[in-house]
């Protein structure tokens, strides 16, 4: 009898639901492939969930994702919603969620196509043959840390990082260093930060148990600069929640376009699965988004989360061969395209790919 998966679904803001019915598209496609079956339940969460119950994250939401394998997240928020108190905020609804499902490693590849060297600001020769796992740490750190306050006067927040939290991350980093090129980079702020010595302390003893894993340390302002001086001396970088949000972002721009770059978010109970951009709210509705970061979020989810190995190799192997062959969305329209698509288009000719492969 063939598997069935119940996938929680949350399509949230701006370009989230186009976004997300392509990668959904795709799923279908590879789930017919390789005989398995998948079921949707979606939930709401951030702006959409305000604007229909009042919360950014709903008790049906939080109670919903946990009887879920995993969920499947688009995008949330925008200026409708930015002028909300702190707590009614569409980005609290994440942060909500992450901490609910403890989701405390968050897997973001910074991969360089070679159909899209060209896509990059820098130069082809400093980002052909870029592969960078950033493990952030995803529930802990200044992110959550207490004490927290505002007041007009004075304002402040906490980095805490306990022992545990430390060497969890630093297990999920080697473990994947294992499984790649056996290096890690550990970024923090040691010369300064009493959160940092700690970090670093922990990661080390934690190398000891992986003596195949060639471990250095960074500063995180360092890290920035070498990121984009030559991006190609990191295999796996972990770090930190805030440096692994900023650290992140900047090297999801070697790829060239940050549509391009999917993300897990894992723990030890369901996982959620999204692309790395936000929502988009300028470009909503228009068939312009690229869903690739969606469409490459749900292989992460296959791979990570459902243990569908083959299944999230056919998507990935689908992507290289969509761009290979020129199918570009607007966004990286500039670079090499034989043919301009729109979002459904993109997500049809994927998901054809995936079938005919
Ligand atoms: C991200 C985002 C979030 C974060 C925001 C939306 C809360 O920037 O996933 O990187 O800072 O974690
Ligand atoms: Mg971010």
């Amino acid at each position: 009898m063939s598997k069935n998966y119940k996938i929680g679904v949350i399509k949230g803001d701006g370009i989230g639901p186009e976004i997300v019915d392509e990668a959904i598209k795709v799923l279908d496609s590879v789930a017919a492939k390789f005989d398995f079956n998948i079921e949707y339940k979606e939930f709401l969460l951030g702006g959409a969930a305000i604007d229909e119950v009042g919360v950014p994250l709903p008790e049906e939401t939080l109670n919903g994702v946990k009887k879920v394998d995993a969920v499947l997240f688009g995008a949330i928020g925008g200026p409708k919603w930015d002028n909300l108190p702190r707590e009614l905020r569409p980005e609290t609804g994440l942060l909500g969620l992450r901490k609910e499902l403890e989701t405390f490693a968050n897997l973001r590849p910074a991969v360089v196509y070679d159909e899209l060297v060209n896509a990059s600001t820098l130069k082809p020769e400093v980002i052909k043959g870029v592969d960078i796992m950033v493990v952030r740490e995803l529930t802990g750190g200044i992110y959550f840390g207490e004490p927290r306050e505002y007041t007009p006067q004075r304002a402040y927040n906490t980095m805490v990082y306990t022992r545990e939290e430390i060497k969890r991350i630093a297990k999920v980093a080697f473990d994947i260093a294992m499984k790649r090129d056996k290096r890690v980079t550990s970024v923090d702020k040691a010369n300064v930060l009493e959160v940092s010595q700690l970090w670093r302390e922990v990661v080390q003893e934690v190398s000891k148990d992986y003596p195949e894993v060639e471990l250095n340390h960074m500063y995180v302002d360092n890290a920035a600069m070498q990121l984009i001086r030559e991006p190609k001396q990191f295999d796996v970088i972990v770090t930190g929640n805030i440096f692994g949000d900023i650290l992140s972002d900047a090297a999801s721009m070697l790829s060239g376009s940050i549509g391009l770059l999917p993300s897990a978010s894992i723990g030890s109970k369901v996982g959620i699965y999204e692309p790395i951009h936000g929502s988009a709210p300028d470009i909503a509705g228009q068939g312009i988004a690229n869903p690739i970061a969606t469409i490459a979020s749900a292989a992460m989810m296959l791979k990570y989360g459902l243990n569908e190995l083959e299944a999230a190799k056919a998507i990935e192997n689908a992507i290289k061969a969509v761009l290979a062959d020129g199918y570009r969305t607007k966004d990286i329209s500039a670079y090499d395209a034989k043919e301009i698509v729109t979002t459904t288009e993109m997500g049809s000719i994927i998901a054809n790919y995936v079938s005919k492969a």
